[in-house]
């Protein structure tokens, strides 16, 4: 039986879901995947950390009501999030790294995915920041000690973009790509044009739990940014940084331009886009847009994400999805760990149980 012992780095919506599929689907990734996973540890900045060398009961990890610094409560648990120690020490051979995102530099993120690879464990991450501010040393660092650092649902949660562009997608000559990558913003649009006013609509995505407390980085266009760079860098080859990308929100948008737009056939989208340029260069660029009803991208509604890739061989290519969700961010967890499963089975025999 192969069984990969997994550390989970924040245990708030996304490892929480993940922890729930291992409880209910081990026997099914069994005999479906070729695999189980036995989570070995987990830290919480709130709950605090616990390690078990022959592992954690899901089911109890994910039914117990912990309050502050409850993990101190459990066998090998402490109030306190060591997660330095508990990345090195823990004896697993994958952390699952899904805290919160961080645009100024990606930490404490950056440094959990560090200390994981430098001791020789493989990384899967659904955070934005080390991806986009980082992924350069990261894939590096990761090289070095021959292990992986994959983070399919730093996109589009579990919705497969990035692996889908560079394994099925290689020589297809893809040039450029534009994506509707905020489920939020597209949200509100959608009820603009339904005759809410922006305000109103915020606050309805807010109450739907689409939006953050704060949706300024969803409505001004900043998570969509982070999105851009991360998917310009990994598949069109760039070295883009957040401040080379230009960046629109939709607060500027009035309920008359989604009205006039929408007299003349047309939908207003946020979107994040990037090309190759004929001298090389890659421009990139957040923006509303006003597309045609036959853009590829123009049925896109409500929470819904999307991004068409523009190819020599196929012409657009679009995939549609979920962006955001518990499960769905922790099925991208998932699809990381069985890449890691199929790409390196050698060298995690030696952690098979
Ligand atoms: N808040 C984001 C959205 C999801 O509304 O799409 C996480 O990237």
């Amino acid at each position: 039986m192969v069984q990969y012992n997994i550390v989970l780095i924040g245990f708030g919506g996304v490892n929480r879901a993940l922890a729930q599929l291992v409880a209910e689907r081990n026997d099914l990734w069994q005999s479906e995947l070729g695999f189980r996973l036995n989570i070995v540890a987990v830290t919480d900045l709130n709950l605090g950390s616990v390690i078990s060398q022959n592992g954690i009961d899901p089911r109890m990890l994910v039914e117990t009501k912990f309050e502050k610094g409850g993990f101190a409560r459990l066998s090998g648990g402490s109030a306190e999030a060591d997660n330095e120690k508990v990345i090195r020490q823990a004896p697993a051979g994958i952390v699952a790294e899904a805290t919160f995102t961080n645009p100024q530099n990606g930490e404490p993120a950056v440094s959990h995915c560090r200390w994981a690879l430098e001791s020789g464990k493989h990384v899967v991450t659904t955070n934005k920041g080390p991806v986009a501010l980082a992924a350069r040393e990261l894939v590096a660092l990761a090289r070095r000690n021959n292990v992986h650092f994959e983070y399919e649902g730093a996109v589009m949660s579990g919705t497969p973009v990035i692996r889908l562009a560079k394994n099925t997608l290689s020589g297809a000559g893809l040039s450029a790509f534009q994506g509707v990558l905020n489920g939020t913003s597209n949200f509100v649009l959608g009820r603009m044009e339904a005759g809410l006013g922006f305000a109103q609509a915020v606050q309805e995505a807010q109450a739907l739990g689409y939006a953050e407390a704060d949706p300024t980085a969803d409505v001004e266009g900043y998570d969509v940014r982070l999105k851009v760079v991360i998917l310009a860098n990994e598949l069109l080859g760039a070295a883009l940084k957040p401040s080379d990308v230009s960046c629109r929100g939709i607060s500027s948008l009035t309920a008359a331009d989604i009205q006039a737009a929408a007299k003349d056939g047309c939908r207003w989208k946020l979107i994040g886009s990037a090309a190759r340029r004929k001298d090389g260069e890659i421009e990139a660029s957040v923006a509303p847009r006003r597309l045609d009803l036959d853009h590829p991208l123009c049925a896109v509604n409500g929470a819904t994400n999307a991004v068409s890739f523009t190819t020599d061989l196929l012409g657009a290519v679009t995939v549609t999805g979920p962006g955001a969700g518990r499960v769905e961010t922790a099925y991208a967890l998932l699809s990381d760990i069985i890449a890691i499963h199929r790409g390196s089975r050698g060298s995690l025999a030696k952690e098979a149980a």
